[in-house]
């Protein structure tokens, strides 16, 4: 089967480092595009450190561009204490290994649409889904040739950022909505399943014996990235939030989803930015069809997604260390 051809619009970020990581190596991806979105940082730090990651990850002939440097309604929030001050905090970062393509973003995701069959592209999203939403508002017609959206956000049960809204989507609740509202097809990667990719020392000894210096950054983003989730939440690792959304387009048999209404709320008081996941209609009742008792709104109309309910966590594993297998060393610094 040919690479899949995708645009990876992200706020690197640590995982999202990991991410691009991925995406650059993996024989099933063809990284067509990068966009940078604020979000874990400001945007020009996150666009910063993307260029940086293009030297680290010694990614050549691919664009890219800088988007959104704010959300389309709400406050801007930037967690600097899960990846520091400059959105990368950690390891020694290298001078730009690309230059900044002049196109805004949302025209970047444009061009690379039109320049590729109906159903070629798939847009993967790993931070607030601002840029994602002013595509499709600003180009509707370009919308239907997008081949899906594989997102890193929300999740059918629980936050993180409260706990209702995990950050991409409270990040951007109503270009969430908007992204979920559209009619492209989309794979939610939530919480529920990337909470279940830990990086615990066991898996990154096993990234160690790659034993390139590229391994040895992602051991250094690792470290950094693990301090606040060992602090706040006793994790053995830091999830691996966005390098699965690559992952699930990479192989879609590493994620286990369902089909389902997805909604975001943007009003609720306590629970703006919740992903409002109806999974009445995917379990079954009794083994018989799946039914749903007193339905009082119209998630019957609604477009389905897929999303995330389980993950072949050695799949994913094996997949990263493959594709840092095949980065080798690029003697970055
Ligand atoms: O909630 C996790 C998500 O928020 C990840 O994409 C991480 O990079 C941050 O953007
Ligand atoms: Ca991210």
């Amino acid at each position: 089967m040919p690479p899949r051809p995708i645009l990876l619009d992200c706020d690197p970020g640590h995982d999202d480092a990991v991410a691009m990581l991925l995406a650059w190596g993996s024989p099933a991806i063809d990284l067509v595009g990068v966009t940078t979105v604020a979000g874990n940082q400001t945007l020009e730090k996150v666009t910063a450190n993307a260029l940086a990651l293009a030297r680290v990850a010694g990614i050549a002939g691919v664009p890219f561009a800088k988007g959104a440097d704010c959300p389309l309604v709400g406050p801007q929030l930037i967690p600097a204490e899960i990846h520091g001050e400059s959105g990368l905090d950690g390891p020694r970062l290298p001078g730009p290994g690309a230059d900044l393509d002049p196109r805004h973003a949302v025209d970047l995701i444009a061009d690379t649409v039109r320049g590729h069959a109906s159903g070629e592209v798939t847009l993967v999203a790993t931070g607030a889904l601002t840029n994602l939403a002013l595509f499709a508002r600003t180009h509707p017609d370009l919308v239907g040739r997008v081949a899906g959206v594989t997102l890193m956000g929300g999740a059918h049960h629980g936050g993180n950022m409260t706990p209702a809204a995990e950050f991409n989507i409270l990040a951007d609740p109503e270009a969430a909505a908007i992204v979920f509202d559209a009619s492209w097809p989309v794979t939610m990667v939530g919480l529920d399943v990337t909470h279940k990719v830990l990086a615990t020392p066991e898996r990154m000894e096993q990234i160690a014996r790659v034993g390139t210096d590229v391994a040895g950054f992602v051991a250094e983003l690792v470290d950094f990235f693990g301090q606040a989730y060992k602090a706040e939440r006793r994790y053995p690792g830091p999830p691996m939030h966005d390098p699965l959304a690559v992952a699930a387009v990479a192989d879609p048999s590493v994620l286990a989803t369902v089909a389902a209404p997805v909604r975001v709320e943007t009003r609720g008081e306590y629970t703006r930015g919740m992903t409002v996941v109806d999974l009445r209609r995917t379990w079954d009742v009794a083994g018989g069809e799946p039914s749903i008792l007193g339905v009082a709104d119209d998630y019957e109309n609604m477009s389905m997604h897929r999303v995330g309910v389980d993950v072949d966590v050695d799949g994913f594993w094996h997949m990263l260390i493959d594709a840092l297998t095949r980065i080798g060393n690029t003697h970055f610094r």
